[in-house]
């Protein structure tokens, strides 16, 4: 049974850390890639404790703790380390591989015809937050998302397909990704209103398609789309969820829907009375923290510290990674899934750093609490979840192969990693803000066992997307009110 994982004293090589980027300063001509790698046993050991019985659980646990434990202990020949033991991001094969998943792809893909807009999506951020330039698709994107869009509001999984709200929430955010007026205007936002009102329901949920499921992605895509458009939150008439006092609205008892999805484990379910999932905690903290402020609606609305228990239990040893739900196997994708719950439990527990110690001096913040082991999951995502073949790409575990899904949320758990996100009153000109915003800053710590050139691009905790993409969106569409 693989252990979860506790604070670890690892030994290593002295270092001197630099004032400005707190990177290893390397001492004229010494290369520390020649020096033997320092990898801490938490790392390369199987945990303290095994069965002595067998089932297929074990076995396949056992199995995925070996595979893991071969490429975390920084003696691959194909592979180069730094003095850490931690090979290089390669960003340029990562770049390569999502450039041709942006192309057309072999006959074997014709089942995942509904899931062009995800790929559009995957590909484009796992780019953009490699740092590649997206906007020189913005033509083939608009071209793409026009064919997609359905007159009755939203977007389906390809031309002539119903209107989905997984599909619309890809195809919103590859329309961000790409960036420009062009781009944004492909959005009809008056029906994509309509649409979204006909999928709310009575008891505050969202129907994912037209007479569909009602779950916590739902809640989500929704408050992502309403957010990013500034779309008027009143229903229509003839939304199910419309009441004669006209007071209910797109956001009225999504909250509410969200919190009976916490489960007895204290992670949160797809729907009310579902098991506990990683992705699904994600789409409800981040649907909370659009909502309000975080710190003001999360622990209204869940049980915190229950939750924290939950997605501790999910970090596991030797490994490093994240796994999505009790006893299964790590996996690079919950790097962001379960990674990036943590930017919102700790935006929850410590709400705005400025305004509060102006107002409470006394008032304790928690900063300092580290609420997982971020050098595991560093040393997962570029030991095990990079293919360090001519492929490149990022991928669930060694045993897979890469693909479009895991190197976009691979390389957002990496962001969510590299940076630290707080609340601020204050805008960039230190004026007063009526609701607090998010400010990210780059993170300087021990975690820092990855080389200075391998940080990528800052992901918005809640959006997903570049943090500067969301905010040219959401910029250009709150000029608009009404329609
Ligand atoms: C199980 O997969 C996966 C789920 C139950 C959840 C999937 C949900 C998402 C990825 C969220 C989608 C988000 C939006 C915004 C639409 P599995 O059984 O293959 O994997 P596991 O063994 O790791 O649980
Ligand atoms: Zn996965």
């Amino acid at each position: 049974m693989a252990s979860s994982m506790t604070q670890n004293t690892p030994s290593r090589l002295e270092a001197t850390y630099e004032e400005d980027d707190g990177f290893v300063d390397i001492p004229d001509g010494h290369d520390p890639r020649h020096a033997s790698p320092v990898v801490p046993k938490l790392f390369t050991e199987p945990p303290p404790v095994h069965e002595d019985y067998s089932t297929h659980t074990l076995t396949v646990q056992t199995k995925t703790m070996n595979e893991c434990v071969r490429h975390l202990a920084a003696n691959l020949d194909e592979v180069d380390y730094n003095h850490h033991g931690v090979p290089r991001l390669r960003r340029a094969a990562h770049i390569k591989f999502l450039k041709k998943q942006l192309g057309t792809l072999p006959a074997p893909f014709l089942v995942a015809d509904a899931s062009r807009p995800w790929f559009l999506f995957w590909c484009l951020n796992g780019l953009a937050l490699a740092g590649e330039d997206t906007t020189s698709y913005r033509q083939q994107v608009i071209v793409t998302a026009k064919s997609m869009q359905n007159p009755t509001g939203g977007f389906g999984g390809g031309h002539g397909q119903m209107s989905h709200l997984a599909t619309t929430f890809a195809v919103v955010l590859a329309l961000a990704l790409v960036g420009g007026e062009e781009a944004y205007e492909v959005i009809d936002r008056k029906s994509m209103w309509r649409w979204l009102c006909s999928l709310k329901q009575p008891d505050g949920g969202v129907q994912m398609v037209y007479g569909g499921e009602v779950d916590v992605r739902g809640a989500y895509c929704t408050a992502v789309i309403v957010g990013l458009l500034n779309m008027p939150r009143e229903l229509s008439p003839d939304s199910p969820a419309y009441t004669p006092d006209g007071k209910s609205t797109l956001f009225t008892g999504l909250a509410e829907f969200v919190r009976r999805c916490q489960t007895f484990e204290g992670g949160i379910s797809g729907r009310p009375d579902a098991e506990a999932h990683g992705a699904y905690a994600f789409c409800a903290l981040a649907c909370l923290a659009i909502l309000d402020a975080p710190h003001r609606i999360i622990p209204k609305y869940l049980d915190v510290p229950r939750l924290i228990a939950w997605l501790s239990s999910l970090q596991y040893a030797p490994e490093g990674g994240f796994c999505g739900r009790t006893n299964k196997l790590v996996d690079g994708c919950y790097s962001h899934w379960v990674g990036g719950c943590w930017p919102l439990i700790d935006a929850a527990l410590n709400g705005t750093s400025d305004l509060d110690e102006l107002e409470n001096e006394s008032q304790p913040t928690i900063d300092s609490i580290d609420w997982y082991n971020r050098e595991g999951l560093i040393r997962y995502i570029l030991c095990c979840a990079q293919d360090e073949s001519k492929r490149g790409g990022l991928r669930d575990k060694p045993s897979s192969s890469s693909d479009a899904y895991h190197s976009c949320y691979v390389l957002s758990g990496l962001s969510t990693a590299q940076y630290k996100w707080g609340l601020t009153y204050l805008d960039d000109d230190e004026m007063l803000l009526a609701e607090p915003k998010w400010k990210v800053t780059p993170r300087v710590d021990d975690s820092q066992i990855y080389d200075k050139e391998d940080r990528v691009q800052a992901i918005h905790p809640t959006y997903t997307i570049p943090d500067h993409m969301f905010y040219d969106m959401q910029g250009y569409f709150a000029s608009k009110a009404g329609f």
